[in-house]
């Protein structure tokens, strides 16, 4: 297997050395929007400071000093923050989080399909070193490079990925739980028995998948989510999940063998037989989830911890940082054109990267230059008033959209462990495959490789080797789960749904906080922006939160007038968040009110 990380910016190919040099000297003589580098004098953001309006409803921001969750599901969140008053720590709240959410937001929390945890250790712990489990999917032995055609359904059992959620909390609880594994599975266990109250994210969420008619064939998932009375969902409904419950039972009892082999196995594979999918038996029980070391960076003093390949956020957001660092963003104010420009710029030139370089780091070599603070600058120096067409960064590729569902969630225990989490099944319900009498759907997360190799195209496919599809390899994802601390203190917890978006949510949430000293619920609420290199396309999140009070209308005509190409969207991620202040001791979570969200802290 080649190295991890061995690549040093002195070897890169004489292609890329040519790209560099073509950036460079693509400097403009304009640098009046940017000014010198800023030193790196770093804040501690003031103690809850406003600078924004945030509507705090109790749900949506809460405080405490003992322990903090923020998550989508509103169950799931009384579920972790019971397991920290029990005793638990941040690890075991998140375990027993992430089983309660595969059960009260069925479209991306999860048994069926993966995702990444970032734990940072707390105060009393001997090593405090962040670490990073990896429960991201594997193809298939079966599958091929070429197994797709561009533009097929992704609704398919094909699109299935070995999952490796169960895996991945296994391991995470081996290495930092305290409470027992049962404890952590039985509320789960609980909600999908007895059931629990439908809220209106959920009821609308149900209803939008159950009514596409693309999901016509999917007679499983009618069986177990159609409402029994045979109408839509409503806020206040009761779902019940007995086979999920006999399921997450299994898993209870006998830990991830419950899920890997035995029953839930049988029943798995009979429905890769039925519905078309390639996984099997030895796919199942060789799966295995690993700890890897988080991509460490840092902005203006402080430390960011980012999620490594075969995720690309840590290292986007890395990149995309450090040429941040250096151009005074604070210059103007956080809505100003040439604050969004300048981001969008450096999301645009991060991008690039990750679609050139990044991939499975156990299968490809990713270089390591690229979250040195000399290459960022030497990006940076490319940036100038007006946008840089993505064209000119490379005249080949483009890049594929993401899919809309994924969850995130934040938790804190008493004593400052941290846990980001994010998991995914890739779309939201993923394939829409719920496995027969198992009760639980399945990624389509086979999505996220290279669909055709060496096929790049101005729709947005891309060919390039790093993440083209090959047996047990895990497919190139956005997920970002993100610790900021500062001085060994704990300061930012966040991360993200929304496919690519996910790398610039985070961002913008990062700059937010550290860079402009936002208040949480007032980071989280702000409008968004995202680039992603291609399509050559600014989007910007406008007005679906009017109490924000950032009209970015002129904003987006000056953004226009510099040479991008804006495009509007009503909503982008679902970040859950924590910070902790250290000069109060004090917690507060934010819930992104994008969806019905809870934070809740004691
Ligand atoms: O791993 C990834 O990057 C994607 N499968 C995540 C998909 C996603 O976030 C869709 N959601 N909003």
């Amino acid at each position: 297997m080649p190295n991890l990380f061995t690549t040093t910016c002195k070897e890169r190919s004489t292609q890329h050395r040519i790209s560099c040099l073509v950036l460079i000297v693509t400097v403009t003589i304009s640098w009046w929007c940017y000014g010198p580098a800023r030193t790196a004098v770093a804040q501690t953001p003031t103690t809850f400071q406003r600078r924004t309006a945030s509507t705090v409803q109790s749900q949506r921001v809460a405080d405490g000093k003992h322990g903090m969750v923020a998550a989508v599901s509103p169950p799931a969140v009384d579920v972790g923050v019971e397991i920290l008053k029990a005793g638990g720590n941040a690890v075991d709240a998140a375990v027993a989080v992430a089983f309660a959410e595969a059960v009260t937001w069925p479209e991306a929390g999860n048994i069926g399909g993966g995702g990444f945890m970032l734990v940072a250790p707390g105060r009393s712990a001997e090593d405090k070193s962040p670490t990073f489990f990896d429960y991201r999917e594997t193809a298939p032995a079966a599958a091929t490079p070429d197994m797709f055609a561009l533009g097929e359904s992704r609704l398919t059992a094909r699109f299935v990925g070995t999952p490796g959620t169960v895996r991945g909390l296994e391991l995470a609880h081996k290495k930092f739980g305290k409470l027992s594994w049962p404890d952590l599975v039985k509320p789960a266990v609980a909600l999908a028995r007895d059931g629990f109250e439908v809220n209106t994210a959920l009821a609308r969420s149900l209803n939008g998948v159950l009514r596409d008619r693309r999901s016509v064939n999917n007679a499983e998932m009618h069986r177990v989510f159609d409402h029994p009375e045979g109408r839509l969902w409503r806020n206040g409904d009761r779902l019940l999940q007995p086979e999920l419950a006999a399921t997450l039972e299994r898993i209870m009892e006998q830990g991830a063998a419950g899920f890997y082999t035995g029953r839930t196995a049988e029943l798995f594979v009979a429905e890769m037989r039925r519905s078309g999918g390639l996984i099997t038996a030895a796919d199942l029980t060789n799966y295995e989830a690993k700890e890897r070391t988080p991509i460490h960076s840092t902005y203006r003093g402080y430390d960011i911890y980012g999620a490594p390949p075969p995720s690309s956020g840590g290292i986007a957001n890395a990149l995309a940082l450090n040429m941040l660092e250096g151009l005074n963003l604070k210059r103007e104010d956080r809505f100003a054109p040439r604050t969004l420009h300048v981001m969008a710029e450096a999301m645009r030139r991060a991008f690039h990267q990750r679609a050139m370089h990044l991939g499975d780091a156990d299968f490809v070599e990713v270089p390591e230059y690229l979250t040195s603070k000399e290459f960022a600058s030497e990006l940076a120096a490319s940036l100038h008033e007006r946008a840089t067409p993505s064209r000119s960064l490379a005249e080949e590729m483009e890049i594929l959209d993401g899919g809309e569902n994924t969850t995130h969630f934040s938790v804190v225990d008493d004593d400052g462990m941290a846990v980001s989490n994010t998991y995914t099944l890739e779309h939201s319900f993923g394939s829409r495959v719920v496995v027969n009498g198992g009760g639980f759907f399945l990624n389509n997360e086979m999505g996220d490789f290279n669909q055709k190799p060496g096929h790049t195209d101005e729709r947005g496919n891309i060919g390039t080797p790093a993440n083209v599809i090959a047996p047990g390899k895990r497919m190139l994802s956005s997920m970002s789960p993100t610790i900021v601390k500062r001085d060994g203190e704990l300061v930012l917890v966040t991360g993200s749904p929304g496919g690519r978006t996910i790398i610039n949510t985070v961002l913008c949430i990062v700059v937010n906080v550290l860079e402009y000293e936002m208040e949480i619920g007032a980071a989280v609420d702000a409008p968004r922006i995202h680039h992603q290199w291609f399509p050559d396309q600014l989007r910007v999140e406008t007005h679906r939160f009017g109490n924000v009070g950032e009209d970015l209308t002129s904003t987006i005509e000056a953004l226009r007038s510099m040479g991008h190409r804006v495009t509007t969207v009503r909503g982008q991620g679902d970040a859950h968040s924590i910070f902790y202040d250290a000069a109060t001791g004090q917690l507060r979570g934010a819930a992104d009110k994008r969806l019905d969200g809870k934070a809740a802290g004691y």
